[in-house]
């Protein structure tokens, strides 16, 4: 009995041998896999059968079984790997990969023509020693006009069209000044050389000169025995290193509530560009920014003692910058995200 048991192992194995080696493909190897290791498989039942072997030639039968399943999984693993293989290297020769075809290319962004002139004025300020300071674009009435020393219905409110919310007294920064109370603030009392970017917005009908958000980049410096020489040095500076070493600076007199005496600064414009007549209407001479010293009572809403500290503040606008510097005609381009316009930066 138990060597007829024995022996029908063998048989099995002899069986399933030839059987595999007639498998063509990973399929059929697989429905051999099943046929004989499958849940219902030949060697399972063959191994299920253990118990019906008499007791002393069942460990030699168990032996015997065992020896039987490593040689045919060895037997099927190696015969699966050959055959995928095999599939491998006839899919390699009937489809030849063309490595001779051009890579798809990603495309490639590029930073907003706003965003390059501001990450430039920021490079010259650092140079001239200022931090970039952020601060909030929806505002109380009272940072964007009460601190900057514009009581309510002072009529220089209406040199702001403002963004008004639903909630009473809060606004849409009309400009990026509000910020110089906020760094007064958390300096507390300590000299300050920074520069306030960031958006602002006015309620305007929009045109090819005006949109309702833009640019600002505010400059605030405070310090004991700073003067007004040091904010026409500061700006030349800057004009020099944005618009070329040549420029020349005019300052007119102007007027703002929150600085005294308050001046606007203009540079002369290149006399070979062919955009100068239509730029400068004709003068030579083009406005880039706003400035003055910072109005006493505007130090005391930020925690500074006007007798003690001075300081001068000035606010310029980076898109028309920009708009001076390309020639660009239309300030609406800007947030249209036409890629034409978009892509000449
Ligand atoms: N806040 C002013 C404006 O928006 C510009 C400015 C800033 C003027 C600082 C003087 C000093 O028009």
């Amino acid at each position: 009995m138990a060597d007829t048991a024995t022996d029908e192992l063998k048989t099995l194995e002899v069986q399933a041998m030839e059987e595999l080696k007639a498998c063509a493909d990973e399929a059929t190897l697989r429905a051999w896999n099943t046929k004989y290791f499958g849940d219902k498989g030949l060697i399972k039942a063959a191994l299920g059968k253990l118990g019906t072997i008499a007791k002393d030639q069942r460990a030699a039968y168990g032996q015997e079984a065992n020896r039987v399943k490593v040689a045919l999984t060895a037997a099927y693993d190696t015969a699966l790997a050959e055959a995928k293989e095999t599939a491998l290297q006839a899919s390699l020769t009937a489809n030849p990969l063309d490595v001779s075809l051009p890579g798809r290319g990603r495309p490639r962004g590029r930073l907003h023509p706003a965003t390059q002139i501001l990450r430039q004025i920021y490079t010259i300020f650092a140079d001239l020693g200022f931090q970039v300071y952020r601060t909030r674009e929806v505002e109380t009435d009272e940072l964007n006009f009460e601190f900057l020393n514009m009581p309510a219905h002072h009529p220089a409110r209406d040199m702001w069209d403002t963004f008004f919310t639903t909630t009473p007294g809060v606004v849409l920064r009309t400009h990026t000044s509000p910020g110089q109370i906020h760094v007064m603030r958390e300096a507390a009392g300590k000299p300050i050389r920074v520069i306030l970017p960031g958006m602002c917005y006015r309620n305007e009908a929009i045109s090819t000169r005006s949109e309702i958000q833009f640019y600002q980049v505010e400059g605030l410096v405070i310090g004991e025995g700073v003067t007004m020489a040091d904010l026409k040095g500061t700006i030349t500076a800057f004009a020099r290193r944005m618009f070329g070493p040549e420029r020349q600076v005019r300052i007119r007199s102007s007027y703002f509530p929150f600085t005294e005496p308050s001046i606007e600064v203009d540079i002369d414009w290149p006399a070979d560009d062919p955009n100068r007549d239509r730029l400068t209407k004709g003068t030579g001479w083009l406005e880039i920014l706003g400035a003055g010293m910072v109005h006493p009572n505007v130090l005391r809403a930020g925690g500074y003692d006007p007798d003690k500290v001075t300081g001068f503040a000035f606010g310029m606008g980076p898109q028309r910058m920009l708009m001076l510097k390309h020639a660009i005609d239309d300030i609406r381009l800007f947030w249209q995200n036409d890629l034409r316009f978009l892509r000449q930066f």
